[in-house]
Order: structure tokens, then sequence, then C-alpha cells
């Protein structure tokens, strides 16, 4: 027998198939409350999706430490012998919810580790850099990548607009135009703590670090014509993949590597190593192994712990911190800001999103859907002479660096190194093979006939053309060939 269906309130209900009406023909009456309640719930299953990363999958696993690099960090997850549970999510950037996994994009890349220290969340991307190196323009490069507002369509000028007005995005677009645009699925694809971060160790020595995932699937990429192809036939084929391959005990792994710069030679590093334009030469700072991630368990409920999952790079634990990162430190603010807009107040209380192996001990209280509370003897105030918990500098001490000056509104200071179009360029013809080189000019020409306005085809051939001279000629030259040259 099955258990009978009741109102959220546990009240075994009637029918789930007639409404309580006058008569079998006549008006519905407003006091059928669990028609009331059904609908009305109904009518709010839905949250407003990210605001960017709106499309995407995750599943649950463990990183594993099989490294001793505690001469860098004291954090309790990253420590010799230290095994984690973790929850991964994969993304798009640009597209809705509904959108087909493989349209061209960056991919997201978020790990939460649920430490004895609390969460500490890394929010990457499947790329190492990013489009822009100041928050204030997020807003701007996320609108021109969405959707024109008359039409409700995305739009190839204002794309291109965006990008060739804004230099610095260069070394970003030539990843995006290329094969990282495309992953074979998101079990098939490296990962991007992308910022510099900043480690301390036992002795509060202070490193600046970059972190590499690289996926033991090996790093792979579809045909622009398959992931066409795809988009149409199963719009969910990287969220497919995942979770079937979990299901067949077919687990993807990846093993993190951090970048290790001393404190100090960030002051005198050629470039601004807190650029997040740029990467880090391995030949200057090699990878140095850390542990592995395996993601072997899918969720029960996507909405209750993918769509409801909050990751933030204001998650750091004791042993990490952040870097004078223009970008990151506005991502500080960013995130848990969406998070209560996105899925409310509380929403570090939801299963997910708690630290699964820390306790939670402060004085923040109420707020809608609180669920969670002090004992009520628990003093709400602190400094207080009861017993109520004592923040302590020395176990949680953030990391720091020497900062002093005018406030001003102004570019990274340069440095000798500092170039919008050198490392992309380096890209191109040191780090891209002769055929991914060749995918990439298939993929330009097909932006440059899709760009409608004059001023901008010619400022996207300069862009190409300042990456790589012979890459933009020959740009320029087919384009003409086929009528699409300004
Ligand atoms: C999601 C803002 C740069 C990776 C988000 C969300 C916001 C946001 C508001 C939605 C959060 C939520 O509702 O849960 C920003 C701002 C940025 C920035 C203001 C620049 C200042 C970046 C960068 C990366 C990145 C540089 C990668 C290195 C992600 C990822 C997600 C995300 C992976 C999805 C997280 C998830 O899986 O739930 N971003 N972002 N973002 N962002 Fe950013």
């Amino acid at each position: 027998m099955s258990e009978p269906t009741t109102t959220q309130t546990g009240t075994p209900v009637a029918s789930d198939a007639h409404s309580l009406t006058v008569g079998a023909d006549g008006a519905t009456v407003l006091h059928d409350r669990y028609l009331v309640e059904k609908l009305a719930q109904f009518n709010r299953e839905r949250i407003p999706e990210r605001i960017v990363h709106a499309k995407g999958g995750g599943a649950f696993g463990r990183f594993e430490v099989t490294e001793d690099v505690s001469a860098y960090t004291r954090a309790a997850v990253f420590q010799p012998g230290s095994t984690v549970e973790t929850l991964m999510r994969f993304s798009s950037v640009a597209g809705e919810q509904g959108s087909p996994d493989t349209w061209r994009d960056v991919r997201g890349f978020s790990v939460k580790f649920y430490t004895t220290e609390g969460n500490y969340d890394i929010v990457g991307n499947n790329t190492p850099v990013f489009f822009i190196r100041d928050a204030i323009k997020f807003p701007d490069f996320i609108h021109s990548q969405k959707r024109l507002p008359g039409s409700g369509l995305r739009d190839a000028d204002m794309q291109w607009d965006f990008w060739t007005l804004s230099p610095e995005s260069a070394h970003q677009v030539t990843y995006l135009m290329g094969d990282r645009g495309l992953p074979k699925s998101w079990r098939e694809m490296h990962g991007f703590g992308s910022h510099t971060y900043q480690w301390i160790n036992a002795a509060g020595e202070k490193f600046w670090v970059k972190y590499h995932f690289r996926t033991q699937q090996g790093d792979l990429h579809l045909d622009p014509a398959a992931a066409e192809a795809i988009a149409g036939a199963d719009a969910d084929y990287y969220r497919r993949d995942l979770h079937e391959a979990i299901e067949a005990g077919n687990h993807p792994k990846w093993d993190l590597h951090v970048q290790v710069m001393p404190y100090d030679d960030a002051k005198t590093y050629r470039f601004n190593p807190f650029d997040l334009t740029k990467v880090w030469p391995h030949a200057d700072y090699p990878l140095v192994k850390v542990g592995t991630l395996t993601l072997d368990r899918n969720p029960q409920n996507f909405f209750a712990e993918i769509e409801q999952a909050a990751f933030s790079p204001a998650n750091t634990v004791p042993g990490i911190a952040i870097s004078p990162d223009k970008m990151l430190m506005a991502r500080v603010f960013s995130y848990p800001d969406a998070q209560r807009y996105r899925v409310g107040t509380n929403y570090n209380q939801i299963p997910v999103n708690a630290p699964h192996a820390a306790p939670v001990a402060n004085y923040s209280q109420d707020g809608a859907q609180r669920h969670h509370f002090n004992a009520p003897s628990a003093p709400v105030y602190a400094p207080n002479s009861f017993g109520g918990p004592v923040a302590d500098a020395e176990k949680a001490a953030e990391g720091g660096w020497e900062s002093d000056g005018e406030l001003v509104r102004s570019a990274y200071t340069l440095r000798a190194d500092d170039s919008d179009f050198g490392q992309p360029g380096t890209l191109y013809r040191e780090v891209f093979d002769d055929e991914a080189r060749a995918r990439l000019i298939a993929t330009l020409l097909g932006q440059a006939s899709a760009i409608t306005v004059d001023e901008i085809r010619e400022r996207f051939f300069q862009y190409w053309t300042n990456v790589d001279a012979g890459l933009g000629a020959t740009l320029r030259a087919v384009a003409a060939g086929e009528g699409v040259a300004a």
C-alpha cells in the first residue's frame, strides 16, 4: 500500500485528480486548499538562474592529497594524508539554463572542498586567463555576450565591438576561438583557478599560487561541425555524459597542481603576476603536484544539490587567501551577494552549501527560511560574558600584502613585459600546432562574416593582426576572397 498523499502540512488529501467544485459542472471553490497549495507551490518552483554560468551540471567526489605541499600552505585540506569530500559544477558562461552545452564558450570549473576548517571553493574556468582585468567592466562584458534588448538575439557585432575595444581580452578570446571553446566533454578538459591566490605556511611565510587541474581523461575538443550537430540533437550533451559516466562507474579524475611564486618575486617579476589576462610561463614557475580529485557520486536531486549550490571565491580557509587581483577582490563581494538574491538570505544553511566537516558558530540570526538556530541560552552578541564563540586571530588570520597609496581609478602600473598581445601571440605561434591554427582561422572567418558593421570588422582584423601579423594578413586575404572584408 502506498502512503497517503498529504498537504505540505501533513494532512491527508482527497484527490489528485479532481478539484473541489460546486457540482460536477460548476465553479471551482477557493477553499480547495490543496488545489490552491499545489498551484501556488508550482508557481514558485523556479528560482532566478545564475546571471552567468546558468547552464551546468555537477557531481560529488573526493580530493586526496598525494604529495607534501606543507612547505607552502598550512590549509588542512592540502596537508599530507588529507582526503575531503568535494562538489564540482561545470557550466557554460553566456547561455541560459536551456542552452545547448556545445555552443562555443568558456566552461566554468567550480570545486567546493568540504574541509575541517570550513568550505573552500575554487571557482575557475577551463582557461587560465580571463577577458578583462578590472571588475567594473564585468557587467558590460557580459551584456555584450548575452542578448540584444530589442530582438532578444545574440549578436556578433556587440561581442566583437566589446572585445576589439578591450584589447586585454585578446588572450582569452584566442583560447575561446580555439579548441578550448569546444571541449569534448566536461570530463575531458583541464580546469584553472585562473587568478593568483596566496598560500601561507605554518611559519607564516607567504607564497603566490596558481591552480591547475589536469584532466586524466585527456584534454580533448569537438570538431565545430560536430558541436553544431550535437547542439541540435542533444542540448544536454555534457550534462548527460557526466551523469552517465558516473552511473557506469567511470569516475573522472583531475590531478591538482600549483605554480608557486615566492612572495617577493611578485614585486619585481617582468609583468604583473596578479593580472588575470596573463599566464605564468611554466619555465619560470613549474607545476607542483598536490593531489587527485575524483568524481564518484551523482546528485540525488539536481535542483537541491546543483541548482542551489553556491560557489564563491570568498570561501577561503586558514592558510589560503586572495591576492591583489582587482577581479578577485570584486568577486569576493559579487558571489555571496548574487546568492543571497538567487537562493535566499540563508543560502549557506542549505545542506549542499553548509559545511560538512566543520561546525558553524557565530552571532548571525533570523532572515527568511532560517532553520538553524543557537540554543535558547546562547548569547546573541559579542563580546559577551556567557561563553559564546570567540574569534581567534591566531587560528584564522587571513593573508595579506603591503598596501598604501592615494585613491585612484587607474590601470595596473605597467611593467617591462606587460602587453595585451604578447601572450596571445605566443599561444597562437608556439602552443597551437598547425591543425589548431587552421581550426582557429576557420572559426575566425566564420565570426568575421557574422559582423555587419564595417568599423567593427576593420577593428576585428586589426585585433588579430596585433595578436600575430601573419594571422591578421591571412584573415584579411581569405575574407576578401570570400567578399567579407570591409
Ligand atoms: C558565476 C560574477 C569573473 C567563474 C558567477 C556568478 C556571478 C559572477 C554573480 C553567479 C553566482 C551564483 O549565482 O551562484 C563574476 C564577476 C566577475 C567574475 C563580477 C569578475 C569580476 C569570473 C572569473 C571566473 C569566473 C574570472 C573564472 C576564473 C565563474 C563560475 C561560475 C560563476 C565557474 C559558476 C559557479 C557555479 O558553478 O555555480 N560569476 N564573475 N567568474 N563565475 Fe564569475
